[in-house]
């Protein structure tokens, strides 16, 4: 069992992962500057309010709880507001991450798992997405992943820095038990906006329905938080044990449309989603769907909670406990 730090553990996705590192038997370390997490996502004594820009800190850190890796999923995520402040994103993805690398090389930790997203591809060429389907993002979130995972190419080259890069398709679900589900402020994700429409009767905004897929709605591969989670499980025990880097998707390999999340929800909930249809948002892409073979053959990782029906309603238990 390993000594893991993971930054932005009270996040969405890091806050799932610390829970089932834990549940591994892993003791872990949370570093999150709760500027946009939770604090009651993480147990009070392992978390540490620090900003990762703050290398000096880290460096301390590092030494005196001894890590022996880190999962790195402290970003912005937001596309749209990316367009908008594209510096906020090179500043908080790529300059923290930087000086989160240091601070590692600083203290010989070299093993690093790294989210990263399917918007590397951009607009893909083929679906389902293979990892070989070139850097394209379109817009700077996907650029700012990229800039991480091309400098993990180089200091993996030149400096024996092992990473796992872990491209993820639609997070979502939840671990309602352990407390956990999605909090964004302002929530943009379809499936917590489409409950919240159950919940208080304002209409989610379906973008665009004259898309090339079989009901003219766009396609996304919904991937259940908590396998995501156990991915990055498979990924650190992977650099742990000596293995190298690499560039997986995470995935069902299952694509569903608007309007099956909306059909998954009904059933799910009983109730009948409101909903009005809107133009098609800026930059989405008809479909978008992982084939993340390579991840279940290399790594051993399988989806167990590939099921829609199942992920939305372990986030409607949640989004039901926190009305
Ligand atoms: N959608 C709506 N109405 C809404 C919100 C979303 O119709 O109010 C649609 C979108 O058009 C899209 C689908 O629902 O077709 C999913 O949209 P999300 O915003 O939930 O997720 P995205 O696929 O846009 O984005 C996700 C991650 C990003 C990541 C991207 C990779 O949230 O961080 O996948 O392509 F960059």
């Amino acid at each position: 069992m390993a000594k893991i730090l993971v930054t932005g553990g009270a996040g969405f996705i890091g806050s799932h992962t610390r829970y089932f590192l834990e549940k591994q038997g892993h003791n872990v370390i949370v570093v999150d500057n709760l500027s946009r997490g939770y604090a009651e996502s993480v147990p009070a004594a392992i978390l540490r309010q620090i900003n990762l820009k703050d290398t000096d800190r880290l460096i301390d850190l590092m030494r005196q709880e001894a890590v022996e890796a880190v999962i790195h999923f402290a970003a912005y995520i937001s596309v749209g507001e990316s367009t908008v402040f594209p510096e906020l994103y090179f500043t908080n993805n790529v300059g923290a991450t930087i000086s989160l690398f240091n601070a590692m090389l600083e203290t010989g930790v070299k093993k690093l798992v790294f989210s990263s997203t399917a918007a590397a591809y951009g607009i893909p060429a083929k679906v389902p997405i293979t990892e070989d389907e070139p850097y394209a993002p379109i817009n700077p979130y996907g650029e700012s992943k990229v800039m991480v995972e091309k400098m993990l190419e180089w200091l993996d080259k030149y400096r024996e820095f092992r990473a796992i890069r872990l491209r993820y398709f639609n997070a979502c679900g939840a671990e309602p038990e352990a407390g956990l589900g999605e909090r964004h402020d302002p929530e943009t994700h379809l499936i917590p906006l489409i409950l919240k429409a159950v919940q208080t009767g304002e209409p989610v905004k379906v973008f665009g329905i004259d898309y090339p897929t079989p009901d003219g709605t766009c396609i996304r591969d919904y991937i259940h938080v908590s396998d995501l989670a156990e991915a990055h499980i498979f990924a650190v025990e992977h650099l742990l044990n000596g293995g190298a880097s690499d560039v997986f998707n995470v995935g069902t390999g299952h694509g569903k449309s608007v309007k099956e999340v909306l059909a998954s929800v009904e059933r799910v909930t009983g109730k009948k989603p409101p909903f009005t249809i809107g133009p098609r948002r800026e930059g989405d892409p008809p479909s978008l769907v992982a084939d993340s073979s390579k991840l279940q053959t290399k790594l051993g990782w399988s989806p167990k909670r590939a099921e829609l029906d199942k992920i939305v309603a372990d986030a409607w238990q949640f989004a039901e406990n926190h009305r």
